[in-house]
């Protein structure tokens, strides 16, 4: 007998069902503070996946991208305590984030073409200095701006569904919630099961993802896959269908196409998509992220928030002293207007000369992310560099998302495909890549 040769399976081969809509099984990842951008996400769901906007410092979004001035006003109103650390007083106007919030989902909504979806990654650790009352303002506001779907992230999300359970979308826009273990998947569903709901789609994040890490410092020890297993098989013994979206390192089309064999349903991307066009990184952060070494990625404890965060080495942000900008911003603040870095701040001596040193334990995340300068990625962002090619005059060339999309779906056997050169080639390039 004639042994035949295994159709080779590729991602495109699968499509990923929520409820009644069938998408490309593509999510890309919400990354805040707009680097996935609504231009990413509206990209991707022309493609037919699922693409996500960030609700990560939308009035400060809003600001930059509509020209509102919700950033300044909110500076103004709390400027007597820009000389004091104490930042009891530094509140949000609760209208202002409402209507921060409603711009940016109505603009993306309203561009929307394709047969895919977008969705808003939505933090809870962004405490806002008044957790419960921003995250149900922020929430409510995608929802009156008709989002497809809210990805609920860092965090437990214990109390979210009852926040918005009393909006009229409530049963019909999609929830998912990103989890790192069983257990906290456990504690989920027990909140949903209280007002009746339980998410359309569960994302399983592993320690290689980019952003913030549901792993203490012994992350190294566990692997997305061990964990994707056990949560598919801990939904199957509960007889509970709710799809499975594994996320974090899944860097070719056949890891993707890996994790559907095991019975996901589809996967969540985001490192590859940074150095496409429409990601919200300024370049020098692109081609920072295309020349990096493995040995330049570290899992940092810099985050105020107190979740890990991976970096690059050459962050900007490392050693700054930047003072706490938490009365324009304030993101992190808890609701007794608290924050890491004030206390690392504070406790920093100075120079000779009066001036601030380094802080070493912890940065300005509000600062820092508005300016770009922590370069948060995936483990694997080292590998990007075999994704493009490297032009004469030194830098590499940016992707489009449709191509790293692409790429995604079709691919076979780990290759990955170069994008057809957009000018001349650096001498080094290597012949065997193909177009
Ligand atoms: C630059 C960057 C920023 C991110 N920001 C967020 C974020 O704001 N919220 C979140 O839940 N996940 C965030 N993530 C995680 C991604 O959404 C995604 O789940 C993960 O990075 C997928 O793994 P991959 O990057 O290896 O493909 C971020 C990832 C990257 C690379």
């Amino acid at each position: 007998m004639i042994a035949r040769k295994k159709p080779t399976d590729v991602l495109d081969n699968y499509r990923l069902t929520l409820g009644r809509d069938e998408y490309v099984p593509i999510m890309v990842g919400g990354m805040g503070v707009n680097i996935s951008t609504a231009e990413l996400a509206l990209e991707t769901c022309r493609l037919g996946g699922i693409g996500h906007i960030s609700d990560a410092m939308n009035p400060f979004v809003s600001d930059k991208k509509f020209a509102t001035k919700y950033t300044k006003a909110k500076s103004t109103k709390h400027r007597e305590s820009r000389d004091t650390f104490d930042k009891t007083n530094v509140k949000f106007d609760l209208d202002d984030l409402h209507r921060a919030q409603l711009g940016i989902v109505q603009s993306a909504m309203e561009q929307k073409k394709g047969d895919g979806a977008i969705f808003i990654n939505v933090m809870e650790k962004l405490n806002m200095a008044s957790p419960g009352d921003t995250l149900r303002m922020r929430l409510i506001a995608a929802l009156e701006g008709g989002i497809d779907g809210v990805t609920l992230s860092a965090g437990l999300h214990n109390s979210s569904l009852k926040l918005i359970a009393d909006q009229p979308r409530f049963h019909d826009v999609k929830i998912g919630i990103i989890v790192s273990s069983v257990r906290a998947l456990k504690i989920f569903l027990r909140s949903g099961s209280r007002v009746d709901r339980l998410p359309d789609y569960v994302v399983v994040e592993g320690p290689l993802a980019g952003g913030h890490l549901g792993f203490g410092a012994d992350w190294r020890e566990y692997n997305l896959k061990d964990i994707v297993v056990e949560v598919i098989a801990f939904l199957k013994k509960e007889q509970l269908d709710i799809p499975v979206i594994p996320a974090g390192g899944i860097f070719t089309g056949t890891d993707a196409t890996e994790y559907m064999q095991l019975g996901a349903a589809g996967v969540q991307l985001a490192t590859r998509f940074t150095v496409t066009e429409e990601c919200g990184l300024p370049d020098k952060a692109k081609q920072t992220f295309f020349a990096s070494e493995e040995k330049d990625v570290f899992v940092s404890t810099l985050s105020p928030t107190g979740y890990p965060l991976r970096l690059l080495r050459q962050s900007p942000c490392i050693d700054s002293n930047v003072k706490p900008q938490c009365e324009p911003l304030g993101y992190i603040l808890d609701k007794n207007g608290n924050c890491q870095y004030i206390d690392a701040y504070e406790a920093t001596p100075v120079d000779a000369k009066g001036r601030k040193l380094p802080v070493k334990d912890k940065i300005c995340l509000c600062y820092h992310f508005s300016k770009y300068n922590a370069y948060t990625c995936g483990h694997y962002v080292y590998r990007l560099k075999d994704t493009s090619h490297r032009l004469a005059d030194g830098r590499y060339q940016i992707l489009t998302a449709e191509h790293v999309f692409n790429d995604y779906l079709y691919s076979a056997e780990h290759k990955i495909a170069a994008p057809e050169p957009a000018g001349e080639l650096a001498p080094e390039e290597r012949p065997s890549k193909t177009a």
